[in-house]
């Protein structure tokens, strides 16, 4: 077994997104696990093209992952994210899937996952991105959004998150470099919200109802509806 190596992180005061600055210095050739923070971001990116409102007070950042993996597995890297910031968080902080957090049932944190170059059928890199809603959340979001502080969890700080993060996070690249996705899904699903009971799922395309039986091997959601099951690796989930 070899150690994970340390994580470096970047502290910015504004930018961009930290995705993009991630993406620069993985170009210019960062090393695995090089984190970017910055204090606020002016053109934050959330999925689907959404924004992503990134005022002072919330923690802003995204790591340059070098995976050794064929981009067929990167999804599973998600969950190593969403894993160490749950763990960065405590105890309260519960798994959405794909990729976000809650906190008493409302959103907390999310992640972009934006894919790099792939060099022989291997990754070269990609970038993963968490915003966390430390002191403030937004309004009027499609699902109910909430903060750390509005939850109760007032001694959350930025740094205090981020320096767990980078720890959390080189621990679970390093279970999934040795041990595959195996033990990530068993953990995930040991914080999974809602797992078991009924959803929504919005797709692309289409908006499925059913029952949230499993999450498989890939990290693809098990919808069962109507006696038939499906695996959805794309798609907005909502409760009840
Ligand atoms: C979502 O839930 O839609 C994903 C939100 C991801 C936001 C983070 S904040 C840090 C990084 N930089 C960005 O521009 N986006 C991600």
């Amino acid at each position: 077994m070899t150690l994970a190596p340390d994580p470096r992180i970047v502290r910015l005061d504004a930018v961009g997104s930290t995705n993009d600055e991630a993406r620069r210095l993985a170009e210019d050739g960062a090393p695995h696990l090089t984190l970017v923070a910055a204090r606020r971001q002016t053109a934050g990116r959330g999925r689907r093209g959404r924004s992503w409102v990134s005022e002072p007070g919330n923690l802003y950042c995204s790591a340059v992952l070098r995976p050794a993996g064929p981009p067929d597995r990167a999804a599973e890297l998600g969950f190593a994210v969403s894993l160490a910031m749950a763990e960065s968080i405590g105890p309260e902080a519960r798994c959405k899937w794909p990729n976000d957090l809650l906190v008493n049932g409302r959103k907390a944190a999310g992640m972009l996952m934006e894919s790099g170059p792939v060099r022989g059928g291997m990754m070269d890199w990609l970038i993963a991105g968490i915003g966390v809603n430390v002191a403030q959340a937004p309004a009027d979001t499609e699902f109910p959004a909430t903060s750390l502080h509005a939850e109760g969890l007032g001694a959350a700080t930025v740094d205090g998150l981020l320096e767990g993060f980078a720890g959390r996070l080189a621990a679970w690249l390093e279970v999934w470099r040795d041990a595959g996705f195996a033990p990530l899904r068993a953990a995930w699903i040991g914080r999974a919200h809602g797992i078991g009971g009924p959803v929504t799922l919005r797709l692309p395309r289409e908006t499925l109802h059913g029952r949230f039986a499993d999450l498989d091997e890939t990290g693809a959601l098990v919808l069962d509806s109507g006696g038939a099951s499906r695996h959805i690796s794309v798609g907005d989930v909502f409760f009840g």
